[in-house]
């Protein structure tokens, strides 16, 4: 994985421009976070750093991001240079991840697009594993997530958005899909696995977490044409996932 996305990091960059990215990913993804000021985030997955920058800018007290791919986390480093907020990147496998000291823990972890790179079952279930270990009791984890519900056949319809999504083998627990991106003038091209809510739920559930919950896309009111984003939301491609670390009640409420 981390090779697949060092040869496209910065293509991917670029690909983020989307108009999606603002309208829907970071709208659907606040409206799970709820109110993050002084709360301390981990982005496991998280690429360039593009979240990481915009919930410290919102107000969270301490952020740290996670990747596996080098290039990605250079990305996130160099935006850190030019404009240092003080969050820290590591690059490393999220299945892989050190224990953390516990005084170290976070309140909420974010992964948005990462728990569906997981190759195999196992995998799944160690990174929900190692994500429980840096949260303290307690503590949330919102996710963005293959959508489970789509049939092969609902994988259609998304060149209007730039993307193309489709089956690369049978569907199956961690059958593959491919995706390819318009990146300014050129295709990239990613894969990633399929599994069922059940699966998913179950590693959550086998790691502690509880109040496990699938949440639709949700599109920023104030966002111009309204229209073009109805088919995407009709047909989402990922859905939200968020779950609490049994333990002590959460500190900050689902909005
Ligand atoms: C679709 S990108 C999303 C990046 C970021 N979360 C965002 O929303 O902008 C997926 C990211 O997950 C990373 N990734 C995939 N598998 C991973 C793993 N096992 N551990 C850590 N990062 C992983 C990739 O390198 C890539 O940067």
């Amino acid at each position: 994985m981390a090779a697949a996305y060092d040869a496209i990091a910065r293509d991917y960059q670029r690909s983020k421009s989307s108009p999606l990215r603002a309208a829907i990913e970071s709208w659907t993804i606040d409206r799970l976070l709820g109110d993050i000021r002084g709360a301390a985030i981990f982005d496991a997955g998280c690429g360039d750093g593009f979240h990481a920058r915009r919930l410290q800018a919102a107000g969270a007290s301490r952020i740290a991001g996670v990747d596996v791919s080098p290039a990605m986390i250079e990305l996130a480093r160099e935006a850190e240079r030019r404009t240092p907020q003080g969050i820290q990147y590591q690059c490393c496998a999220v299945e892989d991840l050190p224990e953390l000291p516990c005084a170290a823990a976070f309140e909420v972890v974010l992964a948005a697009y990462l728990l569906h790179y997981s190759p195999t079952f196992e995998v799944l279930q160690r990174m929900c594993l190692r994500l429980a270990n840096v949260l303290e009791p307690g503590g949330r984890l919102v996710a963005l997530c293959e959508n489970p519900d789509q049939t092969v056949a609902d994988y259609a319809g998304y060149a209007a958005y730039g993307f193309d999504k489709s089956a690369v083998e049978p569907r199956a627990e961690a059958s593959r899909i491919a995706y390819s991106l318009v990146a300014g003038r050129q295709m990239i091209r990613f894969d990633t696995y399929y599994y069922a809510r059940s699966s998913y739920e179950r590693a959550l559930r086998e790691a502690g977490f509880t109040a496990i919950a699938w949440h639709p896309l949700q599109l920023d009111p104030a966002a111009d044409g309204a229209d073009w984003y109805a088919a995407y939301l009709r047909n989402p491609p990922v859905l939200g996932l968020t779950a609490v670390l049994s333990g002590a009640q959460a500190r900050v409420q689902f909005a």
